[in-house]
């Protein structure tokens, strides 16, 4: 399981330092509600989550009680180090899988989070759902509460690309669960995955053209991550399953953008499409552009002001300390001006909005030179930069860590 990042220790009271509530009011507020529980691990995963096999389930049926009291623990914190107060712009509910507890549960965090809070009248509130543990009755719980999109993990359509990821669901139930969502009016997004070894061009555009045909309003795809110590990673080790493809990555990016403008859809962020400027993630746009946010929940990552800090990724270890009124975080960093400068590149060059060039350079990034090798790579936009703007073009997109290094210097 991936490692959290180093950091100083957290203080167990979790007040939050000076720096944190510098400009607070200019920032909005959002809400990550991390369920770190899943029926299976698929081999490809590295997430914080774990089977009822590995915890028991005991901890599942506590869950929502146990991040009640986070959500409680996170007002005093926030009013007590002088953070004005804000309503939540954006819930998301990720995980794991969120879904596989009762819709009550979601509803009840949800609630605690208005209680303390509130939530801001057009907040976007989403939840991941797994095809398999949804249904109408679910769905209708959730539009009833406030909940406003499902967020859908679909990764393939094709059978023996799900085999190798170790994806246990029904393709067939996606288009089931797509439909009972559009049914109660909720906003609906897929999840794919592409480059997953054994996984060929024909079967890449055979999910794109089963997600294309849900009619969505939004869809995410994300190249297969060969992440460290999962059993995938050992699998390609061995021999068992054959390294992904680079080469074809590139290609099958090309083509997810050819199939997905054609359907409606416009790319706002390097893996990221939507059917209008309305329907893109508000959740995951706060996030790149730094806003504030507290990720509730085993593991989950929070940020104030440049504060950044992470919960303990044990949910055992999580409810014992908030039943002993400790703050759950493990560490936290502070991050100066001149890194989140940094991030800030990092996350924006990503965005198709596209970044300030004017910008860029009063930070001391994106030399002359840079830019004219940029330019001369195709990596970039020429009229975009002429106007005062860096955009990055679709070769840019399939090459967008280099262009943030040249940027960065
Ligand atoms: C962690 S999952 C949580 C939601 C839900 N459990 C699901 O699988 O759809 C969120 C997204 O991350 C993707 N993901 C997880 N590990 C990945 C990897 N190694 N490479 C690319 N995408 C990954 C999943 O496929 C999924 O679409
Ligand atoms: S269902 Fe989602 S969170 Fe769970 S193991 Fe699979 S990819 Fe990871």
């Amino acid at each position: 399981m991936a490692q959290l990042p180093k950091g100083q220790v957290a203080p167990t009271d979790g007040l939050l330092p000076e720096q944190a509530k510098l400009d607070a009011d200019k920032r909005t507020f959002h809400a990550y509600i991390h369920v770190p529980f899943c029926r299976v691990r698929c081999g490809y995963c590295d997430f914080n989550t774990y089977t009822a096999q590995e915890i028991g389930s005991s901890s599942q049926s506590t869950f929502a009680r146990d991040l009640g009291s986070e959500i409680s623990f996170s007002k005093t914190v926030l009013e007590n180090s002088g953070i004005p107060k804000r309503e939540v712009s954006t819930v998301f509910f990720g995980g794991g899988t969120p879904t596989l507890l009762p819709a009550e549960d979601l509803v009840g965090m949800l609630e605690n989070l208005r209680e303390a809070f509130g939530i801001a009248k057009e907040a976007e509130i989403t939840t991941e759902a797994n095809p398999d543990s949804v249904d109408e009755e679910y769905f209708q719980k959730l539009k009833d509460a406030g909940f406003t999109r499902v967020s859908i993990g679909m990764q393939s359509a094709v059978p023996h690309v799900l085999k190798v990821l170790e994806r246990t669901h029904n393709p067939e139930n996606v288009a089931k669960a797509v439909l009972a969502a559009k049914k109660f009016g909720l906003q609906t997004s897929v999840d794919l995955i592409y480059g997953t070894p054994t996984e060929t061009l024909e079967d890449w555009i055979q999910s794109l053209q089963n997600a294309i045909s849900y009619d969505t309003d939004h869809i995410s795809a994300y190249s297969l991550i060969v992440e460290p110590g999962t059993k995938l990673a050992r699998q390609i080790k061995i021999g068992e399953v054959a390294m992904p493809d680079e080469d074809l990555h590139a290609e099958m990016y090309e083509v997810a953008e050819e199939l997905l403008t054609k359907a409606g859809f416009s790319n706002y962020e390097v893996s990221n499409w939507s059917k209008s400027v309305e329907s893109r993630s508000k959740h995951n746009i706060a996030y790149w552009q730094s806003m504030d946010w507290w990720g509730y929940g085993p593991g989950a990552h929070s940020h104030v002001g440049g504060v950044r800090w992470w919960n303990v990724k044990n949910p055992a270890a999580y409810t014992d300390r908030l039943i002993g009124n400790s703050s759950p975080a493990l560490e936290r960093e502070l991050v100066d001006e001149e890194n989140r400068d940094i991030e800030r590149v990092m996350l924006e060059a990503r965005l198709s909005d596209g970044m300030s060039l004017d910008w860029l350079k009063e930070k001391g990034f994106a030399t002359a030179e840079a830019i004219s090798s940029l330019l001369a790579e195709g990596l970039i936009d020429g009229p975009k930069a002429f106007a005062g703007k860096l955009t990055l073009t679709l070769k840019g997109r399939l090459l967008a860590d280099y262009v943030v290094r040249k940027l960065l210097g």
